[in-house]
């Protein structure tokens, strides 16, 4: 990995990130550099970039948003472009990592596609992988290439914290979300609670039992993402009949809200859900509110080149 010269940092925007990539180019006082992108008669993406990254320390911005798959393919196919027009440094920016839940095996015949995807990015020879708030602290070791794991915990939480209910409880709506609500609890000085989750399927969850005292306080539930609103929709059954005073604030750091999730959150007792700007603004019918990321990428970025130690990063926020 070469290190970044004196010029400006390089952004390039794939096209589930334009909006995000321009603020975040805004930050770093720059502006995106041209891309074509088109589609052959048989359905393939063509990529193109300009020599506008040749030499530089580049960063593909690209979040894993619908349609996945393309998405996936258009990122791995600009960082291609990058390194090959002579990129000195290359990074890919992710903010959302699709493919980070199937972090192993559950079954047999399963692959493990989290690790399909990071020797993806790794085939592709792209030097650092900056993510926000990834499924799996597993995911450092599946990467060949360097991970810096920011977290959009502090954003989402001062954007609550002055109109908060006096008694509250951070709530993981599952096991999973153990780290996070820790990282909430210490951010708005707040007890914890967790709801134990059992997934029937891909898009059917079922809470069963809430570990820690939730009852006569308002409940901050806190995730990584809201996808079907399943799982968000199933802790709020809980914790009404655990004695929690509804409604509850969901802050999530990705909004990838795909249906039934208009069904599943129409009528629930939430005040307020946040997510980042890390995907596409989606319409479910009732309000969403969403905090910008670029900030703290443009922040990430400016200390990986300023030489920051791998992992440093993953404080930040
Ligand atoms: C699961 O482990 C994740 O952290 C989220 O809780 C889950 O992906 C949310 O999905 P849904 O909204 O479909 O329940």
């Amino acid at each position: 990995m070469s290190a970044p010269s004196g010029l400006p940092p390089v952004v390039v925007a794939g096209s589930a990130s334009g909006m995000l990539a321009c603020e975040l180019a805004a930050e770093l006082d720059t502006q995106p550099v041209p891309v074509e992108h088109e589609r052959f008669p048989d359905g393939e993406q063509h990529v193109r970039v300009t020599d506008a990254v040749r030499g530089r320390d580049v960063y593909v911005v690209q979040s894993m948003a619908q349609p996945v798959d393309e998405r996936l393919v258009e990122l791995l196919l600009l960082l291609d472009a990058c390194r090959r027009e002579g990129a000195a440094r290359l990074t890919a920016v992710v903010p959302y990592l699709g493919y980070a839940r199937q972090d192993r095996r559950k079954t047999a015949g399963e692959p493990v596609s989290a690790r399909v995807v990071a020797d993806l990015l790794g085939a592709v020879q792209a030097d650092v992988l900056i993510t926000v708030e990834p499924h799996s602290p597993a995911l450092e070791a599946m990467h060949s290439v360097r991970v810096e794991a920011l977290t959009a915990a502090p954003l989402l939480a001062a954007a609550v914290r002055d109109v908060l209910p006096a008694e509250i409880v951070v709530v993981g709506p599952d096991l999973g979300a153990a780290r996070l609500v820790e990282r909430y609890a210490a951010l708005l000085d707040a007890p914890t609670a967790l709801v134990r989750k059992r997934r029937r399927t891909a898009t059917e969850v079922q809470a069963e039992t809430v570990i820690g005292a939730v009852a006569g306080r308002s409940p901050v539930i806190v995730d990584d993402m809201v996808t079907t609103g399943g799982t968000v929709a199933a802790a709020l059954r809980v914790l009404a009949e655990a004695g929690c005073t509804l409604p509850a604030i969901v802050l999530a750091t990705h909004g990838v809200l795909v249906e039934p999730v208009r069904e599943r959150l129409a009528g629930l007792a939430i005040t307020r859900l946040l997510v980042t700007d890390s995907l596409p603004e989606v319409d479910i019918g009732r309000p969403v509110e969403r905090v910008g990321i670029a900030p703290l990428l443009a922040q990430a970025i400016r200390q990986l080149r300023a030489g920051a130690s791998p992992g440093a990063l993953s404080a930040l926020g």
